[in-house]
């Protein structure tokens, strides 16, 4: 089989085909779902699965290619291929998505390496980068027998920067390692957006959600034959932690779908089915303001977070099926998961656990978390001070969020979010002064992507500069020890944060559940030493997805890190998700 782009068309062994893609992101979906998630995509009407490969889920250390498990991409392609459809495959090496750096490695920028340009350093990374996924999608190009059909290169570069030697070298890169597929790149349809982000050797796509006519008259002015296609159809949208739940009309997202394809066009639904950044994955947006994105990539998208069909979905079936057919089966919903409440049985501060969690290292300046090798989650920076009267503290930057305590007694918090740098400490103080800091997640648009995380320039009290720093990066990863030492502690009279909380509950049945997270103000659950994510009472969201496959009938263990306070000590399971209030 051939996937060539022909003057009018996408031509599939030479004749015409047009490309009905979903979005579904291997890394945000538990392994054992894709292959439901991809059945349901193709019961919509779908013939494509696309994918973003984020390169620093694979790579999480320098040295580290990591293939296994959850990141089978390989396993996931197979998958799209079982179920007799196309891929569509966006290995970046920058791909935004709303995760964590936008897909690049944190580790990528500590020897000053350039971001998104033609820099040697990074260019250097990049090709051994490409070259590690080079066996997972050189076999499986439609060419070879497999699924793929078009592979992207970079994305959205037209938003970012112009320079053509970096997207020329990225192709060479590409073709080098065996990708013979036709190559495309997506861009927003606003003229020098798709002016810089193209070459002539690329097949331009367009991203967009609304006033399809518009956008591929302007995207048909910069590329006057080919098919016309976009890559990125926008049916719903991220949450950031202290706005609103987004939800797009259902009607209007079926006309604007309706009027591409009634144009001819080709297009990639982002999302089909969102899934969830589990563990610290999330990235945020920074244009004055950070802004943290939440756990849960629903993205109001025709399929939910847990897999069920919405009204968005049979919405858009029925849009697709006056152009192509949909076929007979139609996915049911999963039946409602069960609600029920399980005590949380033993508690542990923090301060108690700190020698299962890593090893300190000392400094007499502050030193960024980057620099000390710790990519995600969370730190502890410990000085002693000693000041007599009234006490000022300030951080140049915080990044992105530090909870201050002296002798262990909560002073307050500093959050980037507000543009914190000051805070008052006791009068007198003296001791031992502790700032638990959370990295929320790091940027994925715009300049500041690869920013290093944790304190940032200098600390000082009532102007003079605080040096001798102990610091502990907190090594999560070794949750299952703390659950094993949450097992002999005591039970817990109130939960006072910063602490870890366990719980243990049976769960015969094999399906979903939602964890209601409400009375709780924020943290981080695991369950069976699966990271489920971020919790924060700010909202808007307040249930996690707990997957089915992370379960099993009995005793599950649950730990609870909870950085503020809990209200009641109960562990709450609900029937439904909760992602919280709306605009409206
Ligand atoms: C752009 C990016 C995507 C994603 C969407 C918003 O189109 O290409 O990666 O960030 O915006 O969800």
């Amino acid at each position: 089989m051939t996937f060539a782009i022909g003057d009018h068309d996408f031509l599939l062994h030479g004749k015409p085909f047009r490309i009905l893609s979903g979005s579904i992101h291997y890394f945000r979906v538990h392994q054992d779902q894709w292959a439901d998630r991809i059945r349901k995509a193709r019961q919509m009407g779908l013939n494509t699965i696309e994918t973003y490969v984020a390169w620093n889920a694979h790579a999480p250390r320098e040295g580290e290619f990591d293939l296994s498990g959850n990141l089978d991409l390989g396993a996931f392609l197979d998958a799209v291929a079982a179920e007799g459809m196309y891929a569509i495959v966006r290995p970046g090496p920058y791909i935004c998505a709303e995760w964590t750096n936008g897909g690049l490695p944190a580790w990528l920028f500590g020897d000053g390496a350039g971001v998104r340009q033609d820099e040697p350093r990074y260019m250097a990374h990049v090709d051994r980068y490409l070259q590690q996924l080079a066996p997972v999608l050189e076999p499986r190009q439609i060419d070879r027998g497999g699924p793929i059909i078009l592979v992207q290169i970079e994305n959205e570069y037209g938003a970012y920067g112009s320079e053509k030697s970096y997207l020329r070298k990225l192709v060479a890169i590409n073709r080098r390692i065996g990708i013979t597929v036709p190559l495309i790149t997506v861009d927003q349809p606003v003229d020098d957006m798709l002016e810089n982000g193209s070459l002539p050797e690329l097949h331009r796509t367009g991203s967009f959600g609304s006033r399809s006519h518009e956008r591929l008259d302007t995207l048909r002015r910069h590329q006057p034959t080919g098919p016309l296609m976009c890559s990125e159809f926008w049916d719903g949208w991220f949450d950031d932690w202290g706005s609103h739940h987004h939800l797009t009309s259902v009607d209007e997202t079926a006309h604007s779908l309706d009027e591409l394809l009634e144009r001819g066009a080709s297009v990639n639904i982002y999302m089909f089915h969102g899934g969830t950044n589990f563990g610290f994955t999330n990235g945020a947006n920074d244009k004055g303001t950070y802004l943290p994105i939440v756990t849960s990539y629903d993205y109001d998208a025709p399929l939910d977070e847990a897999g069920n069909p919405t009204e968005k979905y049979w919405a858009m079936r029925d849009v697709i099926s006056k152009y192509a057919p949909v076929g007979d089966e139609k996915p049911q919903a999963a039946p409602e998961p069960p609600s029920f409440t399980a005590p949380l049985r033993s508690v542990l501060p923090l301060w108690s656990v700190l020698d299962l969690l890593g090893d300190w290292t000392t400094h007499d300046d502050l030193p960024t978390l980057d620099s000390l090798g710790h990519y995600e989650g969370f730190a502890l920076y410990r000085t002693t001070i000693d000041v007599a009267g009234p006490a000022i503290l300030r951080i140049d930057e915080v990044r992105d969020r530090a909870q201050v305590f002296l002798e262990g007694d909560s002073i307050g918090v500093l959050a980037r979010d507000h543009h914190d740098t000051a805070i008052p400490l006791p009068a007198d103080a003296k001791g031992t002064l502790d700032l638990l800091v959370e990295d929320q997640g790091r940027v994925d648009y715009g300049p500041r992507i690869g920013e290093p995380k944790g304190l940032i320039g200098e600390a000082s009290i009532n102007g003079e500069p605080l040096r001798g720093w102990s610091v502990l990066p907190l090594d999560l990863s070794a949750i299952d020890r703390v659950s094993h030492a949450l097992e002999s502690a005591g039970a817990p009279s109130v939960i006072a944060g910063p602490a870890f909380a366990g719980a243990t509950f049976d769960h015969p049945g094999s399906g979903d559940l939602y964890l209601d997270t409400s009375a709780w103000g924020k943290g981080v659950v695991w369950i069976n030493g699966f990271c489920l994510g971020r919790y924060w009472s700010r909202g808007p969201q307040r249930t996690l997805y707990v997957p089915g496959p992370v379960l099993r009938e009995t005793g599950n263990q649950l730990v609870v890190l909870e950085l503020q306070a809990a209200s009641g000590s109960d562990v709450s399971f609900v029937p439904a998700a909760d992602l919280g209030h709306t605009e409206a």
